[in-house]
């Protein structure tokens, strides 16, 4: 069903089609988790700026999955934030169309960015997911994460609890397969 989708290096050019796509997941899969004003009111304009300052941030590397020309998923991450959070190397997006979850692409898209970002044999990599995010906590929990601390995000006038994860790199009691 996903023999078509190839997993690339992103590129500046791609920021347009994953901020369409990060609107539509986020619609779709944060739905009654999220304020709905909140997800009405987002704009792919905005967010095709948001992702390009995340890609081009220093150290950053970032992935699409495609189908043709079409962008499927998307994952991007480079050196933490926030230096408060004990962790190096950050997770700081991923997300794959809603009718293609739970087919193999998000493994795939975390797989190729760990290997670009060179991940070494002791390096954590750390992400923060919405705490009530059933689904991605379930997904990181699959792939070897192990929870690490609790905070909160700001989204419009709202404020969510958060949890974050750390993946251990391939082959350290992870279930991320080398490819
Ligand atoms: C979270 C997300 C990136 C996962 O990508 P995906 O392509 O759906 O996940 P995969 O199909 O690669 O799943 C990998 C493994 O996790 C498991 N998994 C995925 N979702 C799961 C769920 N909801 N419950 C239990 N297991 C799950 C799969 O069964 C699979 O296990 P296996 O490889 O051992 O068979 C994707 O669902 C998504 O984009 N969600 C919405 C956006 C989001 O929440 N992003 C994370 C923000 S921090």
């Amino acid at each position: 069903m996903t023999a078509g989708v190839h997993v690339r290096q992103g590129r500046a050019s791609d920021a347009d089609a994953v901020a369409r796509l990060l609107v539509r997941t986020w619609r779709t899969n944060y739905r009654g988790l999220v304020a709905d004003g909140f997800l009405d009111r987002l704009s792919s304009e905005e967010q095709a700026a948001r992702q390009l300052r995340l890609m081009t941030r220093p150290g950053a590397c970032h992935r699409v999955a495609v189908e043709g020309r079409t962008v499927l998923g998307f994952a991007c991450g480079g050196p933490a934030r926030d230096p408060a959070d004990r962790w190096r190397l950050e997770l700081y997006a991923l997300y794959v169309a809603p009718r293609l979850q739970g087919r193999g692409i998000g493994r795939r898209l975390l797989e190729a960015l760990w290997r670009d970002l060179g991940v070494q044999a002791a390096e954590e990599l750390g992400v923060w997911v919405l705490a009530g995010n059933d689904d991605a906590r379930a997904f990181y929990e699959r792939v070897g994460g192990r929870p690490r601390a609790a905070g909160w995000l700001d989204l419009g006038n709202r404020r969510y609890p958060q949890v974050s994860y750390v993946l251990d790199p391939p082959g350290v009691g992870s279930k991320i397969l080398a490819n």
